[in-house]
């Protein structure tokens, strides 16, 4: 999915201070209380060292990553760097339909469960990501698939965890609203072949199964005012004129910032405006930040600009009614931009260039950078 968000960073080049205080992760595994609102009463927590969860909560707010349930096997840096920051997680592929549905109807959940069960440990909810999208799909199932495979794949799927304790919220359909304007047939802007229909009857079957849960319609590319944000916002429309249940809408947020491109703050505001008329919460589910070329003379100067971009952003959501931040992975060490398999060709091409690819709070090391101070302040 080669897709570049265009986006102007505001950060400047000003001079970077010292990056971080000793002791940062201590494991001060003082959880917050289940109450968020009674942790801000009675609990003000103004360190910005303080764990990001801590910090959310203090405001109602929650912070969470993308988790690899590989990773969180085989690495404990990483598993307690999670459970020390995140209050809510989102599995990055274990609940996708390749991994929950292999064959027809054989049902498999045991990487899901595994994720599950981490956060119940840790007093974190779950996003179940997701029951419908045009990637990573097994290649018996169509795309799209057809309402009786859907059928059978939704009641198999959110069936398994509908008395999950952490499990709270699904994206019931992923990416539906076309690239362009040439991959869609419709006035919708939905991928081609896709029917409004359908994602309606969608909606409504998974109501159907467990409407206890939070129903959330996930897209990328709708941060401004663009093509996608205008049909993503059409089809929202459509689904609440047609009786559909529809909580959240999923702004992932996969963002590239350069000097080039203008970050469309006006436009992004007046996206959140209208789902707030729409009466749909924005969530911002999957929110990673890169500073594309021309970059900065040093990665000191480029870490900057991401942490200033995180914090404008972060601060124009929050005042758009923002109360859920997940980040498409925790440490630059796992981010999805870096692997061959989605790494734009640019930074292929030039493997210099590669070191650039920065877009997460922690580095590969599991040290905080300025973008998790920045994340701490927005926060605060
Ligand atoms: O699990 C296999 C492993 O066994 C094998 O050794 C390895 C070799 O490449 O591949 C592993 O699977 C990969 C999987 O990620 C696990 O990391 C798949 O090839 C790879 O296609 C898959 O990519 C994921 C992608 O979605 C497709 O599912 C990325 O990690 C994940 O970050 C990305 O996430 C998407 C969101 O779901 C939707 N929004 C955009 C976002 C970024 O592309």
């Amino acid at each position: 999915m080669p897709y570049r968000r265009k986006f102007l960073t505001r950060a400047g080049y000003t001079t970077l201070s010292a990056l971080l205080t000793m002791g940062f992760l201590q494991k001060d595994k003082q959880r917050e209380d289940q109450s968020t609102n009674s942790i801000a009463a009675n609990n003000p927590i103004k360190n910005v060292n303080s764990p990001l969860r801590q910090l959310a909560a203090a405001k109602g707010k929650r912070y969470g990553t993308a988790i690899d349930g590989d990773f969180l096997r085989k690495e404990k840096d990483y598993a307690d760097l999670i459970a020390r920051e995140c209050s809510i997680a989102t599995p990055n592929g274990e609940l996708k339909w390749a991994g929950t549905e292999p064959e027809p109807g054989k049902f498999t959940f045991e990487s899901a469960d595994a994720i599950a069960n981490f956060c119940q440990k840790h007093n974190m909810t779950m996003h179940g990501h997701t029951l419908f999208w045009h990637l990573s799909k097994p290649d018996w199932v169509p795309y799209p698939p057809t309402l009786k495979m859907l059928e059978r794949h939704v009641n198999g799927v959110m069936g398994h965890y509908r008395k999950s304790p952490v499990l709270k919220s699904w994206d019931i359909a992923n990416e539906i609203i076309a690239d362009t304007p040439d991959g869609t047939d419709n006035r919708y802007g939905l991928r081609r072949g896709v029917k409004p229909e359908l994602i309606r009857d969608l909606f409504l079957i998974a109501a159907e199964v467990d409407r206890n849960k939070k129903f959330c319609l996930n897209d990328f590319g709708i941060e401004g005012a663009t093509w996608k944000s205008d049909h993503y916002l059409k089809m929202v429309e459509y689904l609440k004129n047609n009786g559909v249940k529809l909580d959240w809408a999923g702004l992932q947020s996969h963002l590239w910032f350069s000097k080039n491109y203008p970050f469309d703050e006006k436009g992004f505001s007046s996206v959140l405006k209208r789902l707030k008329d729409l009466e749909v919460k924005p969530v911002i589910t999957e929110l990673d930040i890169i500073i594309d070329t021309p970059f900065p003379d040093s990665i000191e100067k480029l870490d900057k600009m991401i942490a200033d971009s995180y914090k404008r952003f972060l601060e124009l959501c929050f005042a758009g009614g923002v109360d859920t931040v997940i980040t498409w992975g925790i440490t630059d060490r796992h981010t999805w931009i870096r692997y061959p398999q989605w790494m734009p060709q640019k930074y292929k091409d030039n493997p210099e260039f590669q070191k650039f690819l920065r877009p997460l709070p922690f580095d590969e090391n599991l040290k905080p950078k300025l973008a998790r101070k920045a994340i701490a302040q927005a926060f605060q």
